[in-house]
C-alpha cells in the first residue's frame, strides 16, 4: 500500500522544495501531469517515466480552468483511492510523488494571469472548446515551474495538446523535455479514457466505430494510395454516423505540427488523422499519425 503520507504532496512549495533535494542529489524528474481517473493509458505513461528518470511526479488536479461553462467539470470521474491502487500496482522501481493540490493552492484568491500559445489553439479541439488550451497551458507551465521537472510525459491520444504544449515550451523557453507516447486502446481499439465511463454498455459498443473509421482511413491511404483527403473523409463519416447516436464534430487530415488542413496528401511524409466524435452526450478524441506516405 502506498503511504499516502509519505507519498502524497498537497502544497506547491512542499513539491518545489522535494524536487530542488531530488537534483541536489542529481536525480532526473519525470512528471506526469493527469486529472486522475486512471487507467492504463496513464499507467504507460508513469512507466516511461519511471524507466527513463530517477524519481517520477504524478499530478492529479481536474483543472477548473480549462472546462467550459458546458462542460463536464462537476461530473468529472474523481476516484483518488482507485488512482492510488493503480499506481500502486504498477510496481514502480523508483521514488514516486503524487502531487494532490486543492483548486485554492493553483489558483488562489486574485489568481489573474493566462498563458495563451497561438495559431495551434485555434483549431479543432480549441475551436469546439474556446479557451481550453488556455487552461491547459496555464496549469501545465505551472506543474512545470512547481516541480522543475526535466522530462514531462503526455499522450499522442490528445494530439493537439501535446503540440501545444511543444510550442509553449519552445516559445517560452521552458527547460524541461516533452516526451510523446504512444496511445493506449482497449482490445476493441476504442483508445481508453477517463471518460469512457460515462457510455453506456451499447454506447461503448458503438464507440470501436472511432478507431475502426481510423484503420479504414490507414488502409485507404497506406495500401490503396489514396491521397485525397476529401474522399477519406468522406467514408470516415459514413462509417461513424452508420453507428447509432454518433456526431462529428470534426473529422480531418493534417500536417504535423502547425495542424493545418491537407486536401491532398502527396508530398507529406507524416500526416495525422483527428476525429472528435459525440456518441449520446460523451464527446471523445482519437487520431492516427501514417508516416512514410510520399
Ligand atoms: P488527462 O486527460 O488525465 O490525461 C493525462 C495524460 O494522459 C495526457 O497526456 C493524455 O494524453 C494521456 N492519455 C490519456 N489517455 C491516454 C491513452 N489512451 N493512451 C496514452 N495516453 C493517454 O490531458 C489531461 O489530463 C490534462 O489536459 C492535463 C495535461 C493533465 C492538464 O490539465
Amino acid at each position: 500500500m502506498i503511504n499516502n503520507n509519505e507519498k502524497i504532496i498537497t502544497a506547491p512549495k512542499e513539491l518545489f522544495s522535494w524536487s530542488c533535494n531530488q537534483h541536489k542529489l542529481d536525480r532526473r524528474i519525470g512528471i506526469v501531469p493527469t486529472m486522475g481517473g486512471l487507467h492504463e493509458g496513464h499507467i504507460s505513461l508513469i512507466r516511461t517515466a519511471d524507466r527513463n528518470c530517477d524519481s517520477v511526479i504524478v499530478s492529479i488536479f481536474v483543472n477548473p480552468m480549462q472546462f467550459g461553462q458546458n462542460e463536464d467539470f462537476n461530473l468529472y470521474p474523481r476516484n483518488l483511492e482507485a488512482d492510488i491502487n493503480l499506481i500502486e500496482s504498477a510496481n514502480l522501481r523508483n521514488e514516486l510523488k503524487l502531487f494532490i493540490p486543492q483548486v485554492d493552492e493553483i489558483y488562489p484568491a486574485g489568481f489573474n494571469s493566462t498563458v495563451h500559445v497561438g495559431s495551434v489553439t485555434e483549431t479543432l479541439e480549441g475551436y469546439f472548446r474556446p479557451k481550453h488550451f488556455d487552461g491547459v497551458a496555464t496549469v501545465v507551465l505551472k506543474l512545470f515551474n512547481i516541480s522543475c521537472a526535466d522530462t514531462a510525459y503526455f499522450g499522442a491520444k490528445d494530439y493537439q495538446q501535446v503540440c501545444v504544449i511543444k510550442k509553449m515550451t519552445a516559445d517560452l523557453n521552458i527547460p524541461i523535455d516533452i516526451i510523446t507516447c504512444p496511445t493506449i486502446r482497449d482490445v476493441d481499439g476504442v483508445a481508453l479514457s477517463s471518460r469512457n465511463i460515462y457510455l453506456s454498455t451499447s454506447q461503448r459498443v458503438q464507440a470501436a466505430v472511432i478507431s475502426q473509421s481510423l484503420l479504414m482511413a490507414e488502409n485507404l491511404i497506406v495500401k490503396e494510395g489514396c491521397k485525397n483527403a476529401e474522399k477519406i473523409i468522406d467514408q470516415m463519416r459514413d462509417k461513424i454516423l452508420s453507428a447509432a447516436d454518433t456526431k462529428i464534430d470534426y473529422a480531418t487530415i493534417v500536417e504535423p505540427i502547425t495542424l493545418k488542413e491537407l486536401k491532398i496528401l502527396d508530398g507529406h511524409n507524416e500526416i495525422i488523422i483527428l476525429l472528435a466524435v459525440k456518441i449520446g452526450s460523451t464527446r471523445l478524441i482519437d487520431n492516427k499519425i501514417i508516416t512514410g506516405i510520399s
